[in-house]
Parts: C-alpha cells; sequence; structure tokens
C-alpha cells in the first residue's frame, strides 16, 4: 500500500493542466465518492498494525497534497482581469442603504406595553367603529352629557348609535363582557374626537388605556401602579402627582401629572407654564360600570386608566408640536431608533 501511495504522490506532483474540465476529472479521480483516496482509506483497515502509523502519516500527505494541488491549479485559473486589485478604490464612499426606523409613536406605545407586561399586564385590541353602548353608555355617560355632543364624537352619517371611539375605554367594556375577573390588561388604540388640530391636540390620536379587576383591587395598587409606570417611563428623577377628578366610569377619578422635562418645570408652552404635564387620567371603576358587564360589584372592584400616547411621546423626546407625528417627514422620523 506505501508503495501505491508513493506512486500516487509523484503522479499528483507532477500533474499538470491547462483547462477547468481537466481539473475537474483530477478532483474526481482522486477525491470522488469512489476515487482512489476513499478507496485508501477504506482499504487502511487492512493495513498491519506495525505498519499503520507509517500508512497513516503517508496517506494524510497525500491526501493533503492532493487539496494542495486543487487550490493552486483553481486560483492559476481564474481570471486575472478579476485579481485586478488595483481596479479598486477602496476610498470610495459606501452606497448606504436607507434602512427604515420605527415610527416614534409606535416606539412609545411598545415601551408602554413592554413596562405594563413586566406586571402582568395582557394586551387587547378591538374595533375602532364603535356603537353607543360601548363608547358611552356601559361607561356610565348620562344621556345628555357633552361628551356625546356632535362636536367631540364624529358620527356614522344617519345612525346615531354608531361613532368612531372616542377613547379605548369602549374595550375595557368589551373585555369584561369576554373575560371574567381577575382582568389585568391594556388596551392600545387610535381614538378620533372633533377637535381643531393645534400644537397640542389633533383629531386622530393615540391612547393606552389600562384595567384591572379582581377582589380587593384598591387605589393604593392603582397609585403604586401608576408610580412605577412613571418612573419606568421618565425616569427615576421625574415626579409625579396626582389630581383629583371627574369621569363618569371611574370613582374616585385622578388625573397624573408628570413634571414638564421639556422646560425642566420653569414653564413653556406644552406645559402651559406650569410645570407639570398632565399625563393621563385614572380612577376606581365605578360599580355601575362592573354590573353594565355583569360582573358583581359586591364582589370584585378594579381600577382603570387612559393615557395618551402622543403627549407621553412629546414629554419623552421633547418634541414641541403634535402635528410631527402626523407629517411623515423623514428629517423628523429618521431621528428616532430603537430597539422596540
Ligand atoms: N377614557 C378617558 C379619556 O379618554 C381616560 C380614562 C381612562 C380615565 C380610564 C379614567 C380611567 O380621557
Amino acid at each position: 500500500m506505501q508503495e501505491k501511495i508513493q506512486k500516487y504522490l509523484e503522479e499528483v506532483r507532477s500533474f499538470a493542466i491547462s483547462g477547468a474540465t481537466e481539473l475537474e476529472e483530477f478532483r474526481l479521480k482522486y477525491l470522488g465518492r469512489k476515487g482512489i483516496l476513499p478507496e485508501l482509506f477504506n482499504s487502511f483497515k487492512d493495513v498491519p498494525n506495525d505498519r499503520k502509523r507509517e500508512t497513516g502519516l503517508l496517506l494524510n500527505d497525500l491526501k493533503n497534497k492532493v487539496e494542495e494541488k486543487i487550490n493552486a491549479l483553481k486560483s492559476s485559473l481564474v481570471d486575472p482581469a478579476e485579481t485586478k486589485h488595483e481596479a479598486l478604490d477602496l476610498t470610495r464612499p459606501v452606497d448606504h442603504l436607507q434602512a427604515g426606523s420605527r415610527h416614534p409613536l409606535s416606539i412609545v406605545r411598545n415601551q408602554i406595553i413592554d413596562i405594563f407586561s413586566r406586571i402582568g399586564f395582557t394586551v387587547m385590541e378591538d374595533r375602532e367603529i364603535e356603537d353607543d353602548w360601548h363608547n358611552f353608555t356601559a361607561l356610565n355617560f348620562p344621556e345628555e352629557h357633552p361628551a356625546r355632543d356632535m362636536q367631540d364624537t364624529f358620527f356614522i352619517e344617519k345612525h346615531p348609535d354608531i361613532a368612531l371611539r372616542t377613547h379605548t375605554s369602549s374595550v375595557q367594556i368589551r373585555s369584561m363582557e369576554k373575560f371574567k375577573p381577575p382582568i389585568r390588561m391594556i388596551f392600545p388604540g387610535r381614538v378620533f374626537r372633533n377637535e381643531v388640530i393645534s400644537a397640542r391636540a389633533h383629531c386622530i390620536f393615540h391612547q393606552v388605556e389600562g384595567l384591572y379587576v379582581d377582589k380587593n383591587v384598591s387605589f393604593a395598587d392603582l397609585k403604586q401602579t401608576l408610580l412605577y409606570f412613571g418612573k419606568e417611563m421618565f425616569g427615576d428623577k421625574t415626579e409625579i402627582r396626582l389630581r383629583p377628578s371627574y369621569f363618569p366610569f371611574t370613582e374616585p377619578s385622578g388625573e397624573l401629572d408628570v413634571s414638564c422635562n421639556i422646560c425642566g418645570g420653569a414653564g413653556c408652552n406644552i406645559c402651559k407654564y406650569t410645570g407639570w404635564v398632565e399625563i393621563l387620567g385614572c380612577g376606581m371603576v365605578d360599580p355601575a360600570v362592573l354590573e353594565n358587564c355583569h360582573i358583581d360589584s359586591s364582589i370584585y372592584t378594579g381600577f382603570a386608566f387612559g393615557m395618551g400616547i402622543e403627549r407621553t411621546t412629546m414629554l419623552k423626546y421633547q418634541i414641541r408640536d403634535l402635528r410631527l407625528f402626523f407629517e411623515n417627514d423623514l428629517r423628523f422620523l429618521k431621528q428616532f431608533r430603537s430597539a422596540i
């Protein structure tokens, strides 16, 4: 066997080619499935033990030589024009691919979802065109409440019962109709109000509402949840204050303000020179609302909150005009990069 290998080694050493076909033939002859090398490795087991070492070394040598030869011949076949490295100008600027980025509202929406999902809230979404029951009546809005007025609500023409939802509280109702307590959910979505467009308001905007219904849910739970949210969203330095407020569907109700980090509390047009910005409304779910959804208010209590994503995003990124979110000016949008 050793003699045979020596003979092949010699053959490999002297092998020369004029084209790619010959090289391929050579490769198959030695390395192909039934080629010389596989055959040799196969019969290696029959080599007497005292010659195994020597033969093995020789065999490996042959294998390496064959591979070296093939590689060397392969590069000699490459068209010399292709290897002209002088033709490459390595100082030429790269063509940058225009990679997209998430819209700032999506970034903040995802952050809000992330913050609440860490404490066990799940996400539910539902329709934007709502009926009166889910947007108003089940939420305890009296018949003559001004929020139902044509001034605030976009009704579907000739159908006073159907409207574009004015808040995502409608999904609170849908969640309570669908699930039994404990319910711990957040509801992100687009909402519509017939408002004059300005730096602080738009007729289309985004909210995330939250709802927690279970036995023994208290105002302290609400406050602690919102404190956690404020710190996670705006950082440890941000101050938070709760003011009493009114919503038909919560009792008691409150509004959460965070210190304005655009002006640092000194006063600017975003915080209306107060140093505080309202970011959400909240409260304990009114027992009448629980009953409207067939949840026994003598057993269960709940809290709810709702925030505007635009307002939160403006504070987070110090954006002074809400209209920028809807203009889709790439010079504005390109400034936002995020992992989520
Ligand atoms: N739905 C209210 C709004 O749109 C916000 C809110 C939600 C208030 C939940 C209290 C509880 O302004």
